[in-house]
Formats: structure tokens, C-alpha cells, sequence
């Protein structure tokens, strides 16, 4: 019998998709991608990145999707009752509470991130009432920066509207969010490829993306863009699991959907590299590098120079601090999800509350990063970058592997074949071995090359 959910339930499959989207389609995508392919040498980088996401992403999404959808609780719970079911070690446990960890950590420097795409949307439409056009953006993006309190008051604002749509619950919260926002975003990074064709620059922005220079590739390499395929699609932190756990077991195929998440999610990175690019070349700056502010400091430009660039920009800014938003309420979710069940349905909000408040007050070590604290070095890294770099590059793929291994040795076959009914016997034999050794081990020789 097909168990609900105490959380409430997705109202149809569309929803599911949509959510899960939201989750995965947000800073990931269009704010880090584009910057750490500029970081990284470009197409090489692009390609280990799709590697992973084939091999080791989709695969997982999969297996946290079903872990869910049989347990209808959250994370720890959910392993907490799927370990006494198939009488294996508790120590599986463990990967709920790296989840909430990560997510925790996770959410604190994404709300300050997001934090800048209000500030951005802001500056547009008081661009919209005769405010000063961003003429410079690299200066306009340094005092940004430069500024702890600006900062911190947009990314309690942000947190602020995280926590509201998570207290309000599945139905009333979440669902909401999704319906019409994401579609928009997607329009409009359209959009933006089509005026990259017209700079004359997007054969350049394709080589760039896509021709591989190997020389360039290290250790490093291969970790950065595994962890960036992993938190492009939401893994390793057991979110995809939390909202498998709200999805009805009828007529909802798991490939299928998680065919669907993965395949969007890839295309609106691609998209994002392919709108931002040429504006890079186009405006003469140096796609290589571009660090953390790249979409700050070249699409600006670009909007300054097109017909109606502030409503561009504005929608853009507007739309992508949308799509954080949908990412950040399913990084709060598996967390409060927890607590609700300690604290009982009727203290979502105060449970939401508690989880949102720790990481807004960690996010101030990101936020102090820009500025106060920018000569701080954590292992050759500062604090944001460190923080992004323990929960994104370790604790994701780390997360991702022992739900690998758990999926593939600890749960039995009939739970197995139970989610994954409508899958062909030798598609399900493919997936398992991807679960039992192949992603399990990519992910260590990825982790253990980096760390030695
Ligand atoms: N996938 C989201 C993004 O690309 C970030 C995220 C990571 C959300 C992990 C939830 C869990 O922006």
C-alpha cells in the first residue's frame, strides 16, 4: 500500500517535475556555471562536467528520488526506517545528517549570492524611475561588495522569503512558486542567446564552451566540476530524496522524471554559458577567470547596450532571484522536514524559522568574506570559497556516493523493482551496476585524486 506523506503531497506529477526543477535550475545554472567554466579552462571542464552528470548524477537523482518515495519522511527518518527494513548497519544514517549539514552550510552563502541578484533587480527599477544606469558594472559590483551592510540587508530580505514559502508547507508554499516563474526564466534566457547571436560572437562563445584544451586539466579540475554536478542537480544533500518523499507512487516513473530534472537542468546551464559568453567577448573582456561576479560585471554591459536593456535586465535579475528561490526552499526543506517531526506538524514554521536563522547567521562569515574579512585564508581560500568548497566540491559528492553504495548494496531488490517498476529489466541491471560500482568509484578516484 502507497503510504502519504505527514508533510502533504504533490498535487500531480507536473508539480513533482516542476518542483524538482526549481531545485535543481537556479544560481547553480546560471550564476556558477558560467563563472567556474571561465575559472577552469572552458570546454574540457564543460565536458567532465556532462560526464558526471550522465554517469553520476542522473543515476543518483534516481536513487534519491525512490529512497524517498518508499520512506515518505524525511532523510534521517527515512534511513532510519529503510536500515530496521533491510536489517543493514544504522551508520547508513549518517548521510541524512550530512545532508542537513550541507544544506545548512549550502544555504548560507547561497541567500548572500541570491541576496545580490535582489540588489541587482533593485538597481533596475529604480533604473526604470530615472535612477543611474550602470555604466560601470565592475565598479558597480565592487562597492556592492564592498558594502557588509547593503549586503547583509539583502540577504536577510532573501532568507526572509525562503523561510516563508517553506513555512506555509507543500501545497500552499512550494507549489505556488513554481508554476509560472521557471517557465519565464527559460523565455528569457532564450532571449538573451538570441541578442548573443547578433553580437557576431557566438562561434567564438561555442569554442570557448565547447573545445576541449586538456592542458589545462589537473586533479582540481575533475573535483570542481564534479561537485558543480552535483549541486546543479540538487545531490548528495538528500533534497531530491525530501521531495521524492511528497511524490504518489501511480503513475510517476522515476527515469522519467529524472530524465526530465536532468535534461532541463543540463540545458539551462548550457543556455546561460551561451548568453553570457559573447557578451564576454563581445564587450572585449577576458572570458578566462572571471571569478564569482562574472554575470554581474558583463551582462550589465550588455543590457546597457540593447533596445529596452532595462527591462532586460530587470526581468533577468528579477527572474533569476526567482530561481534561487526555488532552489533555496528545497535547501531549507529536508532540514525542517526533520524537526517537524520532532516538534510535530503544527511547528512547521517555528522548525523552518530555527534552520533558516543558523544559516543566515553563518552566512555573515560569507558576507564579512567580501570585505572585512577578505584577507582571511582558510587553505589558500577565503571564507565564502572555503565554506562552498567544504559543502559543494566534499560534501555533495561524498553524500552522493554513500547513496550510491546504500542504493545499490543495501536496499533490497523488491524495494527496488517496486519504484522502479516500468523499467526494462536490463536498463534496471545497468543502473544498479552504475549505483553498485561505477559511480561509487568514479566519485572516490575524483575525491581521493583531489585530496592526495
Ligand atoms: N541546484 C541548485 C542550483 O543549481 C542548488 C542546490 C543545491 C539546491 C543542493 C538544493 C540542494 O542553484
Amino acid at each position: 500500500m502507497d503510504k502519504t506523506s505527514i508533510h502533504g503531497m504533490w498535487s500531480s506529477r507536473l508539480m513533482f517535475i516542476l518542483a524538482a526543477t526549481g531545485s535543481a535550475v537556479g544560481l547553480g545554472n546560471i550564476w556558477r556555471f558560467p563563472y567556474m567554466t571561465s575559472d577552469n579552462g572552458g570546454g574540457a571542464f564543460v565536458l567532465i562536467y556532462l560526464g558526471c552528470i550522465l554517469l553520476v548524477g542522473l543515476p543518483i537523482l534516481m536513487a534519491e528520488i525512490l529512497i524517498g518515495r518508499h520512506g515518505r519522511v524525511s532523510p534521517v527518518n527515512t534511513l532510519r526506517g529503510l536500515v530496521r527494513e533491510s536489517g543493514v548497519s544504522r551508520g547508513w544514517v549518517g548521510i541524512g545528517w550530512i545532508g542537513i549539514v550541507a544544506g545548512i552550510l549550502i544555504l548560507s552563502f547561497y541567500s548572500v549570492v541570491a541576496g545580490w541578484t535582489l540588489h541587482y533587480t533593485f538597481l533596475y527599477v529604480k533604473q526604470m524611475f530615472g535612477g543611474a544606469p550602470i555604466s560601470d558594472p565592475g565598479a558597480t559590483f565592487a562597492s556592492l561588495l564592498g558594502n557588509p551592510l547593503e549586503l547583509t540587508f539583502w540577504h536577510a530580505a532573501f532568507m526572509l522569503l525562503t523561510v516563508m514559502v517553506v513555512a506555509l508547507g507543500v501545497e500552499k508554499g512550494l507549489e505556488r512558486a513554481v508554476r509560472f516563474l521557471m517557465p519565464a526564466l527559460f523565455v528569457l534566457l532564450l532571449l538573451l542567446v538570441i541578442y548573443g547571436m547578433t553580437t557576431g560572437y557566438m562561434g567564438q562563445a561555442a569554442v570557448f564552451l565547447f573545445r576541449p584544451d586538456w592542458s589545462v586539466i589537473d586533479g582540481g579540475t575533475f573535483l570542481r566540476a564534479m561537485g558543480q554536478a552535483f549541486f546543479t542537480l540538487s545531490l548528495g544533500m538528500c533534497t531530491m530524496m525530501t521531495y521524492g518523499a511528497y511524490l504518489p507512487l501511480k503513475g510517476v516513473s522515476i527515469p522519467r522524471v529524472g530524465i526530465a530534472v536532468a535534461l532541463t537542468d543540463t540545458c539551462v546551464a548550457l543556455l546561460a554559458g551561451l548568453a553570457i559568453f559573447p557578451v564576454v567577448l563581445s564587450f572585449g573582456i577576458d572570458p578566462a577567470g572571471g571569478g564569482p561576479g562574472l554575470i554581474f560585471t558583463s551582462l550589465p554591459l550588455a543590457f546597457e547596450a540593447m533596445p529596452f536593456g532595462i527591462v532586460y535586465g530587470l526581468l533577468f535579475f528579477g527572474l533569476l532571484a526567482v530561481a534561487a528561490w526555488t532552489s533555496s526552499i528545497s535547501l531549507l526543506e529536508p532540514a525542517t522536514a526533520f524537526l517537524v517531526e520532532r516538534f510535530g506538524v503544527k511547528h512547521r514554521k517555528r522548525a523552518a524559522i530555527m534552520i533558516a536563522g543558523l544559516s543566515w547567521v553563518l552566512g555573515l562569515l560569507s558576507v564579512l568574506s567580501l570585505n572585512r574579512l577578505s584577507g582571511v585564508r582558510i587553505l589558500g581560500r577565503d571564507i565564502m570559497t572555503f565554506i562552498e568548497f567544504i559543502a559543494n566540491d566534499l560534501m555533495l559528492p561524498l553524500g552522493g556516493l554513500l547513496i550510491a553504495l546504500f542504493a545499490g548494496w543495501a536496499l533490497n531488490r523488491t524495494i527496488l523493482r517496486e519504484q522502479l517498476s516500468d523499467m526494462p529489466e536490463s536498463l534496471f541491471l545497468v543502473w544498479r551496476w552504475l549505483m553498485r560500482v561505477v559511480a561509487p568509484l568514479l566519485v572516490l578516484i575524483v575525491l581521493v585524486r583531489a585530496v592526495v
